[in-house]
């Protein structure tokens, strides 16, 4: 699908965490054809560099950074370079997240039968579930938002302001089931989005979030198709709850990202979550 974006970014640096996934790699692109110049930033230097060459060879500037989003100190050395490189930063997305299996239930509803540990289960109970999944889905999701927003916003609060578009979800409204940790921290996403916006409004900084429905990435695969590719019951329930019978597709979500950066169109827009989901949060099932 070839679109034209109206929204002028020209002049302006876009800062992508995550940068080289499923759904930001789609945002740097964007973001790019309407004229920003984008730092790519993700865990795997391979993941950023493919992005940053997809948005150069579409005619766009980038570079990549290798970057983990819950290192501070690494965070600054990259704000630095991006400076340098690009001399400003204008807008911030934070897009690193995701769940761990670490974190996720075998079963939606806990059963009387699934009260007995299973030997040599690979999936786990309730009971089983370890701090450290929380942890890392706490981590990546909470600091891995806070942190690069500490860092790039600090530029942003002493060069005029900026925008920050975080990465929210279906489950922050109602929790999904199996994914209790991925959940909370969702739910947090959008609290802290709400927070950060009251705390940056005097500085011209404005902060948004998307929430994105059901949309097929790496990072959710497994959940949603066997290893035949069959859809998974999941799946099914899925489509069930989205009035419109069908996952997302990554451009579907480019128009409220650009709404919400830019400067113009969203000027007194701060500290919501719009929802882009085929109408899955507005239907009870009924
Ligand atoms: N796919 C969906 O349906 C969906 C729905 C709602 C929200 N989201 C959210 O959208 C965002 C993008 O997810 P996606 O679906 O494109 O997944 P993805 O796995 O394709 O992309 C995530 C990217 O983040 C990078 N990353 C992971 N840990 C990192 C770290 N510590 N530092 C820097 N980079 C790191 C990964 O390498 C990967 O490139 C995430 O916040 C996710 O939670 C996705």
């Amino acid at each position: 699908m070839s679109v034209s974006y109206i929204t002028d970014l020209t002049g302006k640096t876009a800062v992508v965490t995550g940068g080289g996934g499923v759904l930001c790699s789609e945002f740097s692109k964007a973001l790019a054809e309407c004229g920003a110049k984008i730092a790519v930033l993700d865990l795997f230097e391979e993941a950023a560099k493919r992005t940053s060459d997809a948005v150069n060879a579409n005619g766009g500037y980038a570079l990549p950074y290798a970057c983990d989003v819950l290192k501070k100190e690494t965070l600054i050395d990259i704000r630095e370079k991006i400076i340098s490189d690009f001399g400003s930063i204008d807008i911030l997305i934070n897009g690193a997240g995701g769940n761990s299996p670490k974190a996720t239930t075998a079963q939606e509803f806990l059963t009387a039968e699934d009260l007995e540990t299973k030997e040599g289960s690979d999936t786990l109970n309730f009971f089983d579930l370890k701090p450290e999944g929380f942890n890392f889905v706490f981590n990546l999701n909470i600091l891995g938002t806070l942190l690069p927003t500490q860092v790039f916003s600090e530029y942003m609060a002493k060069h005029g302001g900026g925008c920050i578009v975080n990465v929210s979800s279906m489950n922050a409204y109602r929790p999904l089931t199996k994914i209790p940790a991925y959940s909370a921290a969702k739910a947090g996403i959008s609290n802290l989005t709400m927070w950060l916006a009251v705390h940056f409004s005097k500085l011209n900084i404005r902060v948004n979030a998307i929430a994105p429905g059901f949309f097929v990435t790496g990072q959710n695969e497994k959940l949603l198709f066997d290893k035949e590719g069959k859809p998974t019951a999941r799946t099914e329930k899925i489509l069930a709850a989205t009035p419109m019978g069908r996952f997302g597709n990554p451009a579907e979500l480019i128009g409220t990202l650009l709404f919400l950066c830019d400067t113009k169109a969203s000027s007194f827009v701060n500290g919501i979550i719009i929802p882009v989901d085929g109408g899955f949060s507005a239907y009870s099932g009924v």
